[in-house]
């Protein structure tokens, strides 16, 4: 495989998982058909994960919350968001959107053991270098008690087709966001997770195929101006673990 990419549309050229690409598609965060889009998805299936909090000032903190996309789908549930990002864009939209903002690096947060009731690991531990550390620190973090919830890749040769040759050649991931020798092997996860005190359940998601496809056509016909918004997919539950999984469990006490 290559080792860098380009986004046609854009103009310089990035090694795979440069965060700098997400300066590029700064504008894309927040339009719901734009190349973040199944982030959106993937938010409001990771939220639903979330209770609803048990006191008040209950913290979430959101590790590589990019622009905030959790934040609407927490509305209600009682909780202050606060965002950890390298990315200082995506920061600043976080910002607008609600999100307490800490511009830092997730292997090394600034903020103190067990200050967090809930702690969310959206579509991040892919992308950094040393996912061990960064599942140290979320595990860190949360009170005894308290909730991890987090989807990422798995390290398999089908998540790489899957979300590499095939996903980046369809509107749904950005072209060289991912560096697929940084994929998460998922049992290595759940015993990492054990050995910080967090009993770790997996399960597979993926996109509903209807609603995919529909979404799909949609974009194409869309890119000639042609296409209404329509309903996005959601993300369902499937037997494998091997592309697409959400994690969730509880820190001991
Ligand atoms: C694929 S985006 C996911 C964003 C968000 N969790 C969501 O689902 O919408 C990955 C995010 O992780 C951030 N990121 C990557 N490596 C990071 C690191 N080591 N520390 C903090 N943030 C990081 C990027 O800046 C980007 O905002």
């Amino acid at each position: 495989m290559r080792d860098v990419a380009a986004a046609p549309t854009r103009s310089r050229v990035l090694p795979r998982n440069d965060p700098r690409q997400y300066d590029d598609l700064a504008d894309e965060w927040w339009r719901p058909d734009g190349a973040f889009a199944m982030l959106h998805w993937l938010a409001e299936a990771r939220a639903a994960l979330v209770p609803p909090a048990e006191r008040p000032d209950a913290l979430l903190v959101d590790l590589g919350c990019g622009a905030g996309l959790l934040a609407p789908h927490l509305a209600g549930k009682g909780y202050r968001h606060v965002g950890v990002d390298l990315t200082r864009s995506a920061l600043a939209q976080a910002a607008a959107h609600g999100v307490t903002p800490v511009n830092g690096d997730v292997t090394a947060v600034p903020l103190a053991d067990g200050c967090a009731d809930v702690v969310a690991a959206g579509e991040v531990l892919e992308h950094v270098p040393d996912w061990r550390r960064a599942l140290a620190e979320a595990c860190r973090l949360l009170r005894p008690g308290g909730l991890l919830v987090l989807d990422t890749l798995n390290d398999t040769v089908l998540s790489r087709v899957v979300a590499v040759h095939v996903g980046e050649r369809l509107p749904t991931v950005p072209r060289g966001i991912h560096d697929p020798r940084l994929f998460v092997d998922a049992r290595a996860l759940v015993a990492e997770a054990a050995r910080h005190g967090v009993a770790l359940r997996l399960r597979g998601v993926r996109p509903e195929v209807r609603g995919l496809l529909g979404w799909l056509f949609r974009r194409v016909r869309g890119a000639s101006g042609a296409a209404p918004a329509g309903r996005a997919p959601r993300i369902v539950p499937t037997r494998s673990t091997a592309v697409l999984y959400q994690g969730w469990g509880v820190r001991k006490g």
